[in-house]
C-alpha cells in the first residue's frame, strides 16, 4: 500500500464562488505521497481556499475531491482529522479562553471519557506529552491557551494537527509567526511526514522558503491553477512570472542613499517593561527610516509596542520631541500623528466584523469632518476607496467585511488605514507579513515615498533583504538590547548583522 508517488488526494474541477467573487475557478491538483507541495500564488489567488475546502473548513460550489481513492467530501474539520486531514490554519486557529489540552481534542473529548466525566488529567498528559515529542517544553496543557504569544500559540496547533497523526497535512503561511526555533521544528515534521509517505501542502509568499522546503510546486492565479514544478525546474523569476502573469522587475526596494534629517521626532530614554526591554535608548529622526531586526525574540517586537504605547512600562519614556507629549498609551500616540501596524494583525489590528471602509476609515475621524462636528459619510467613502485602490485591495467593495478576506489582503487593509491618516511617526511590525511580492513592492514605495515627505518610520521586520533594502539605520537587537547599530551610507554587511544577532 501507501507507496511513494501514489495519488492520496485528487481535486477535479473544483470551483468556489462568494457571491460575485471567484475564489477557485476548475482547479485540478493531485498530492501524492511522499511529497512536500508548495502552493504559491499573490494575495486573494485561493490558496486558502482550496486547502480549507479539502480539509473540511467550507465546502466547495461544485467539483469534486478524491482522497485514498474515495469521493471526499467532509463538513467539518473534525470529519477530516479523523479520516487523517490535518491543517494548520493561516489565522489563528486556537481558542483563547480554554486549556492548551482542550484546543488539542477540541470536539475530540470522547477517548478521556470516564463514565459521565471527562478526565482532564489524562486528557492534560497526553497534551503535554505531544508538545514534548515535538520538543516544545515551554507550553503546558494545563494552562489557558490565551496566556501564550502569538508564536506558541501556532505551535500548540501544530501539536493538535501532529497528535492526530495525519496522512496529510496543510500548514498555511504558518512560519511568518513562527522564530527560528519554531520553523525549524516545523520544517522537521514536514520532512518527516514525507518520509513517511505521507503528504505535505505548505502555503508561504517566501520564495526562498518555498523553493528550499518544497519538493514541488504549485502556482495560483485569480483562481487558475497556472502550472507546477518540480524541484530541479525552480527558477525565481520564472515562478514570479507564473505568479503575478508578467515579468516583474527585480529591484523592488529603494535605490537611493538619501539621508534624513537631524531633528529627532521621537525618543525612548532608559525604557524597560515587564519583559523584553532594558534600559533601552532610541532616537528617531524626522525622515529617517530606521530598520529594528534581531531573531524574533530579542525584543523588537515588544519595543513596537512600546513606543506606541502598549506596553506596561517601568523604567524610562517614550516622547515625541516636538510637543514633549510623553507616549503613555495608544490614543494618546495616535492623537499626535503617530502610527502603528501590529504583526498580531487580527487581535491587534482590524476590527473583524467591520467593514473594510470602516477600519480604514478609523483613522480619518478629523479629515472626514464635514460641516461643523459632523462627519462626511462621502469623505469618509472617499478616505477608503482611495486606499484600496493604491493597494489594490482586492474586493468587491468598501462595504465587505474584513473577515472574508484573505490574508494578504487584510495587511493591506490595515497598512491602507495608516497611509490614509498620513501619520508622522510610523511604527511598522513585520508591514510585509503575508504579503504577496508584488504588493511588498507597492508598500516598500509608499514607505520611501513618506520618508521623502519627511515622515519617519520605525521598520521593525524578521527579513534582513528587506531592513537592509529599506532602511537609513539598522539597529540589531539581541536580548532587548542594541547589539549593533548600521549606516546605509557604509553599506549593510550580512555576516556582520547576523554576527550580532546570535
Ligand atoms: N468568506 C469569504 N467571503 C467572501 N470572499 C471570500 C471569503 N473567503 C475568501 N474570499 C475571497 O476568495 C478569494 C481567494 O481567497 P483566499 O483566502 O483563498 O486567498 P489566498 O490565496 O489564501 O490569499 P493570501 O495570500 O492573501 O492568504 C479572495 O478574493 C477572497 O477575498
Ligand atoms: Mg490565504
Amino acid at each position: 500500500m501507501s507507496e511513494k508517488g501514489e495519488i492520496l488526494v485528487e481535486v477535479r474541477d473544483l470551483c468556489k464562488n462568494f457571491g460575485v467573487t471567484v475564489a477557485l475557478n476548475h482547479v485540478n491538483m493531485e498530492i501524492k505521497r511522499g511529497e512536500i507541495r508548495g502552493l504559491i500564488g499573490e494575495n486573494g489567488s485561493g490558496k486558502s481556499t482550496v486547502t480549507t475546502i479539502i480539509a473540511g473548513i467550507q465546502q466547495a460550489t461544485s467539483g469534486e475531491i478524491i482522497y485514498k481513492g474515495k469521493p471526499w467530501k467532509p463538513v467539518t474539520s473534525l470529519e477530516a482529522i479523523h479520516a487523517g486531514i490535518g491543517i494548520i490554519v493561516q489565522e489563528m486557529g486556537t481558542i483563547p479562553n480554554i486549556t492548551v489540552a482542550e484546543n488539542m481534542f477540541l470536539g475530540d473529548y470522547d477517548q478521556f471519557r470516564a463514565g459521565p466525566f471527562i478526565n482532564k488529567g489524562k486528557m492534560i498528559a497526553k497534551a503535554n506529552e505531544a508538545l514534548r515529542n515535538l520538543g516544545i517544553d515551554d507550553i503546558e496543557a494545563g494552562r489557558i491557551t490565551g496566556s501564550y504569544n502569538m508564536e506558541q500559540r501556532k505551535l500548540i496547533e501544530i501539536a493538535k494537527t501532529m497528535a492526530h497523526d495525519p496522512e496529510m497535512f496543510v500548514v498555511d503561511e504558518t512560519t511568518t509567526a513562527l522564530s527560528e526555533k519554531g520553523r525549524e521544528i516545523l520544517y522537521r515534521l514536514m520532512r518527516k511526514a514525507a518520509d513517511d509517505n505521507k503528504a505535505v501542502v505548505f502555503i508561504s509568499h517566501d520564495l526562498d522558503e518555498i523553493m528550499e522546503q518544497c519538493d514541488t510546486l504549485t502556482v495560483l492565479r485569480d483562481g487558475d491553477i497556472i502550472g507546477s514544478l518540480e524541484k530541479e525546474e525552480y527558477e525565481p523569476n520564472r515562478i514570479k512570472q507564473m505568479m503575478i502573469g508578467r515579468d516583474v522587475q527585480g529591484d523592488y526596494y529603494r535605490s537611493d542613499m538619501d539621508g534624513y534629517g537631524e531633528e529627532v521626532v521621537l525618543k525612548a530614554e532608559n525604557l524597560t517593561t515587564m519583559t523584553d526591554l532594558m534600559c533601552f535608548d532610541i532616537e528617531l529622526h524626522k525622515g529617517e527610516i530606521l530598520g529594528i531586526g534581531g531573531l524574533s525574540e530579542c525584543g523588537m517586537h515588544t519595543l513596537g509596542r512600546a513606543l506606541y504605547g502598549l506596553e506596561d512600562i517601568l523604567t524610562g519614556q517614550v516622547t515625541l520631541t516636538k510637543t514633549n507629549t510623553a507616549i503613555k498609551n495608544p490614543e494618546t500616540a495616535f492623537q499626535h500623528g503617530m502610527g502603528y501596524v501590529s504583526k498580531n494583525r487580527d487581535q491587534e489590528s482590524l476590527v473583524m466584523n467591520g467593514t473594510i471602509g470602516v477600519n480604514i476609515q478609523s483613522t480619518g475621524y478629523k479629515a472626514n469632518r464635514g460641516l461643523g462636528i459632523f462627519i462626511s459619510g462621502k469623505k469618509e467613502r472617499e478616505y477608503a476607496r482611495l486606499q484600496v485602490d493604491s493597494l489594490a485591495i482586492k474586493c468587491n467593495s468598501i462595504f465587505q467585511p474584513v473577515s472574508a478576506m484573505s490574508g494578504g489582503n487584510k495587511q493591506k487593509v490595515v497598512f491602507g488605514k495608516w497611509l490614509a491618516a498620513d501619520a508622522d511617526v510610523l511604527i511598522l511590525d513585520c508591514p510585509t507579513r503575508g504579503v504577496d511580492i508584488g504588493v511588498k513592492a507597492s508598500m516598500y514605495k509608499l514607505i520611501n515615498d513618506m520618508k521623502k515627505n519627511g515622515k519617519s518610520v520605525v521598520l521593525i521586520s524578521e527579513e534582513l533583504p528587506e531592513l537592509c533594502g529599506m532602511s537609513d539605520r539598522l539597529i540589531i537587537m539581541k536580548d532587548g538590547k542594541i547589539s549593533g547599530e548600521f549606516y546605509r551610507q557604509d553599506g549593510f554587511d550580512n555576516t556582520e548583522l547576523i554576527d550580532c544577532m546570535i
